[in-house]
């Protein structure tokens, strides 16, 4: 069966890039429900209760055919989120350092222009979605979005740093001000894990 992982911090610990009401219900409503459904999805399938979920987002296309939805859907939307709460800190904002900052600068020019890309996509994605920094199959940075729950993970492009665009994300909080959540966000990126994320890749 697949668990909702533990936070590393408290709902408020964010505060005030994301308060604690949110943080309370998109983790233990949210997330939960789609760790829920995706039991519920593998229902009779013990041997794939038993992998990793990234495993089985790599692999969608080896599924059984009536489970991949499901599995897309709710398994995305376990990895996603698990992805989610490990790149926000309390401890985060500044800036990345090392080989990290390097490949940013390479790809993007500066930092501040990779934030800027960022934005731009996360503004102008259309509904439900997630905005991704993610090294792709020959090894390059990219940003990009994605709709609903669909991963990176599916194309077997390792994600390094995600931002959740679902109004579900937000919306307590900022209502339609999603630029005032993408800005908030950069105060609580924890670079030192977007970093180690990186590092494994190579
Ligand atoms: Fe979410």
């Amino acid at each position: 069966m697949f668990i909702l992982p533990d936070l590393s911090y408290e709902f408020d610990a964010l505060e005030p890039s994301i308060d604690a009401v949110t943080m309370e219900i998109h983790y233990s409503k949210h997330h939960q429900g789609y760790v829920d459904k995706l039991n519920t999805a593998l229902k009779g399938h013990p041997d794939l209760l038993k992998k990793d979920v990234t495993e089985l987002l790599r692999n969608l296309e080896d599924l059984p055919a009536d489970i991949q939805t499901a599995v897309k859907n709710n398994g995305g939307g376990h990895a996603n989120h698990s992805l989610f709460w490990t790149v926000i800190s309390p401890d985060g904002g500044g800036a990345p350092k090392g080989n990290l900052s390097e490949a940013l600068e390479t790809r993007f020019k500066s930092l501040d222009d990779f934030k800027a890309e960022f934005e731009t996509v996360a503004l102008s994605h259309f509904g439900s979605g997630w905005v991704w920094l993610v090294v792709d199959n020959d090894g390059d940075l990219q940003v990009y979005s994605t709709a609903n729950q669909d991963s990176p993970l599916i194309e077997d492009e390792t994600p390094i740093l995600t931002l959740d665009v679902w109004e579900h994300a937000y919306y307590l909080q900022y209502q339609n001000r999603r630029a005032d959540y993408i800005k908030a966000f950069w105060k609580i990126v924890d670079w030192a894990e977007v970093a180690r994320r990186f590092k494994e890749t190579s």
